[in-house]
């Protein structure tokens, strides 16, 4: 079919139009483009999105829709992590498009591959990399940390399947080093009976990441210094308080909340965890939750005979998953109507290759157990 290439339809235009017209505009390219785009939402996105996404998941779900769909164009409706995943998930002739790319995720800024190569690279002087050390890095990472991992025996692991992954690599490994979420890192850790005193912090900005050889030697686990600005928002004390104000309520939060508020809360769980959990219990129950709060209200909608609240009483929401409006959805849906690609997230070849293969390790190894 002959593709007349069109002039690429601006932005600015569509941010001046109204909701309701811009709803229908983006269900009309999608219906003339059916099958060729797919678009893909993450449990974050804001609700005005994602009643138009064709499929919705967490990290790891959306990383395995992206790599099973045959769409020409996948849309992605989240992050720019996650679109890179789909880039090097799909298959060679498909396009990503990431309808903003101010969508970013703070944490996964938080490790940049020269900080990670530089990191390896002292591990290595001081002799121990002589240990057998596993790099594993949270799907929240750039493609380059992927594939660093990939390069080095290491694997991808989510909020669903980081605790089959440690299993695996820690009776493989005598160490690992796990890159960028140090919450996750250190809740995963501690349901393996690691102790504290054997997980080093690796700070980027100071030598040996502010250890000495001796505790970099002795650790089993080395966590890099990220965190989630938005679930590092929940204190302790959310939950002491949330507990007097609602007597029998569960609290159930994510593993990128920090150690001290996993440790009093009832669950913690990915994304789809938390969902499930909710739909799971009986009508009646009461659930304070410890993620961000789109989700949280969608859940409360779903669910009226179930008493749900945001476990801190502030907003706490992710500012850059946010940034993707229903008027840049319809702004890259519609260019693509008119043959143009706005926004494509394109990895390249060498960092692919490697990158797939931490991430297919990822999936071979926890097919059917993320939770
Ligand atoms: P999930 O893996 O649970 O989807 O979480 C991703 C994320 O970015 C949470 O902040
Ligand atoms: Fe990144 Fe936190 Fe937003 Fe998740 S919630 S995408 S970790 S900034």
């Amino acid at each position: 079919m002959l593709v007349v290439l069109q002039e690429i339809r601006a932005l600015e235009d569509y941010l001046v139009m109204p909701d309701a017209e811009i709803s229908s505009r983006i269900e009309a390219a999608r219906e003339a483009l059916g099958p060729r785009v797919v678009i893909l939402g993450h449990h974050y996105q804001r609700d005005d999105v994602i009643k138009h996404a064709d499929l919705t998941g967490d990290s790891y779900q959306l990383s395995v829709m992206a790599s099973q769909t045959d769409a020409e164009f996948i849309v992605f409706c989240g992050v720019h992590f996650m679109a890179e995943s789909a880039d090097i998930l799909g298959k060679e002739s498909q396009r990503v498009i990431l309808p903003d790319l101010g969508a970013g995720c703070s944490m996964a800024d938080m490790a940049t591959i020269d900080q990670v190569e530089d990191a390896w690279e002292q591990l290595r002087e001081i002799g121990v990399l002589e240990q057998k050390v596993a790099p594993i890095t949270y799907m929240n990472s750039s493609a380059a940390i992927k594939a660093f991992c990939g390069r080095n025996e290491g694997v991808v692991c989510t909020s669903s399947n980081a605790i089959p992954l440690f299993d695996i690599y820690l009776k493989e490994f005598d160490k690992m080093f796990f890159f960028p979420d140090q919450h996750l890192g250190r809740n995963t850790g501690a349901k393996f009976g690691i102790p504290l005193d054997k997980m080093a912090l690796w700070n980027p900005h100071e030598e040996l990441g502010g250890n000495t050889e001796e505790q970099l030697r002795e650790a089993k686990l080395i966590l890099w210094r990220g965190h989630c600005s938005v679930h590092g928002r929940f204190k302790p004390w959310h939950v002491e308080q949330r507990r007097k104000e609602i007597p029998g309520v569960k609290v159930l939060v994510h593993p990128e909340c920090m150690r001290e508020v996993v440790e009093v809360s009832d669950l913690d769980g990915s994304t789809s965890f938390i969902i499930k959990t909710v739909e799971e219990s009986p009508a009646g129950s009461k659930w304070v939750i410890g993620t961000e709060v789109n989700l949280v209200n969608r859940l409360q909608e779903r669910f009226p005979d179930k008493q749900i609240e945001l476990l801190a009483p502030d907003l706490c929401m992710c500012a850059t998953m946010y940034r993707i409006a229903p008027q840049n959805l319809a702004w890259a849906i519609e260019n693509l109507l008119d043959g143009n690609v706005v926004n494509e997230i394109v990895v390249d070849k060498e960092t692919k290759h490697f990158a797939k293969i931490a991430l297919d390790r990822m999936i071979s190894m926890t097919n059917s157990k993320a939770q």
